[in-house]
């Protein structure tokens, strides 16, 4: 086979067989296809798509490029859920415990901050002594005893996809749905999930910046995990403003904290909820969403939830006592307040603008060997459809930093505030199964 004659094939639109697709990923994966002949058929994929065969056969070819975790060793279905990014979204947090509450596995496999979006893996890192590296046999004893585990990715997990996305990054080919529904979803099959709810973001903080759009990639995604045989639930969420009011590391634990307390935002709690009943139903413990929901409500309400949490972070070596005393997790030197200097209602907040000016803070990595500051952050005072008089302050800027005034204009650019109150939004726009 010649990269070149198949290059040539995508350009014209024609469908390319899975012998053709997994010779490209294969060879690039080597080394043998050239960053310019990779780059020439990524972005002939970008102008003429895929049809859903070849989307799973890029899929496949993706999984099968490096490790598998096998995770027939743990009892019952395997459920993950895996969000498409966005700023505060620590839903992995509350659901882990959540959904482990009622007997369902949760073997989760999670990742570190990319761009302007926070990982989970980063987040509990800010908790003193939290492990988030355990080996295949501690990670699956832990889910089989607690039914909850969490790790960061192996390694050599979908090698091919961390070279082409690396690729795809600086080629203007990000933005394309059989390539971003392929790189998630093979991340997610290569981890050994039987099930899958995915959580894709729509708005100013996401790649999908429409629902119109957001529908399309879950439709996808849902396709390729039916054709590869896993249950697959899409939740169509808005990530039009950050979620909840913290953004950062330590600052998203105390506000999971909350609402694993049942003194959540109301925007994470439904969020929240809703990707943990869709868990729970695929994982088998309830027959449907509205029972499930109501279930696991109750767990929060009893302090259950709150309970398995703080489990969670004892199993894994973290230090507990911070569920009951917050003020233990890292506190940054400095809390600035920046203030409104007009009238009006929070008409739009440029989430991705709040996630970048925390990564300036100090709370993300702009290169990979940048260093977190945990105790980085921003508290949002106000949220869309608040009410602001001049003078009041419409966010905290938590930073080591002694230089916040690139992330203090980031921020009031972000923001906008007018006369004209703003409608509701709702915060699940659909749901794709
Ligand atoms: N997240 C991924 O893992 N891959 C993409 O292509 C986009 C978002």
């Amino acid at each position: 086979m010649l990269a070149i004659e198949i290059i040539e094939k995508k350009k014209n639109g024609l469908a390319l067989s899975k012998e053709e697709i997994y010779f490209m990923v294969d060879s690039y994966t080597r080394g043998l296809i050239p960053d310019y002949q990779m780059s020439a058929f990524l972005m002939a994929i970008y102008f003429q798509g895929m049809n859903k065969e070849e989307t799973s056969n890029f899929t496949l070819a993706f999984v099968d490029s490096g490790d598998k975790v096998d995770l027939s060793a743990i009892e019952g279905i395997k459920v993950d859920k895996h969000s498409t990014g966005g700023v505060g979204d620590k839903i992995s947090l509350i659901v882990i415990p959540l959904v482990s509450s009622v007997g369902v596995p949760v073997a989760k496999m999670s990742g570190r901050g990319l761009g302007h979006t926070g990982g989970t893996i980063d987040k509990l890192e800010s908790i003193e002594g939290f492990r988030v590296e355990l080996s295949e046999k501690e990670f699956i004893h832990n889910v089989n005893k607690y039914k909850m585990a969490i790790t960061g990715q192996s390694a050599n997990l979908v090698p091919a996809d961390k070279k082409i996305y690396a690729l795809r990054d600086v080629t203007a080919t990000v933005n394309s749905v059989p390539l971003i529904a392929s790189s998630i979803m093979s991340k997610k099959i290569a981890s050994g999930a039987d099930a899958i709810v995915l959580d894709v973001k729509v708005g100013s903080g996401a790649f999908m910046k429409t629902v119109e759009e957001a529908r399309e990639l879950a439709k996808t995604m849902v396709e390729i995990g039916k054709s590869l045989n896993r249950k697959t639930v899409a939740v169509l969420s808005n990530m039009n403003q950050p979620l909840g009011k913290e953004v950062g590391n330590a600052n998203e634990i105390k506000e999971a904290i909350k609402v694993l307390k049942g003194m959540g935002e109301e925007d994470e709690t439904t969020v929240a909820l809703t990707i943990a009943s869709y868990m729970t139903v695929l994982g088998g413990s309830f027959k449907d969403f509205e029972t499930a929901y109501n279930h696991l409500e109750n767990i929060i309400k009893s302090g259950e939830a709150i309970s398995k949490f703080k489990e969670l972070i004892r199993i894994q070596g973290g230090d507990s006592e911070i569920v009951d005393n917050p003020d233990k997790l890292p506190k940054a030197k400095y809390s600035i307040e920046i203030k409104s200097d007009v009238s009006g209602y929070v008409n739009y907040i440029d989430a991705e603008g709040i996630g970048i000016a925390a990564m300036l803070l100090g709370a993300g990595r702009r290169t990979k060997e940048d260093k977190i500051d945990y105790a980085a952050g921003i508290t949002l005072n106000k949220k869309i459809g608040d009410k602001v008089s001049k003078g009041d302050t419409i966010c905290i800027l938590h930073t080591n930093k002694d230089d916040i005034e690139e992330a203090a204009k980031k921020v009031l650019q972000s923001y906008n505030i007018d006369n004209i109150q703003p409608k509701v939004d709702k915060f699940i726009y659909d749901i794709i199964m």
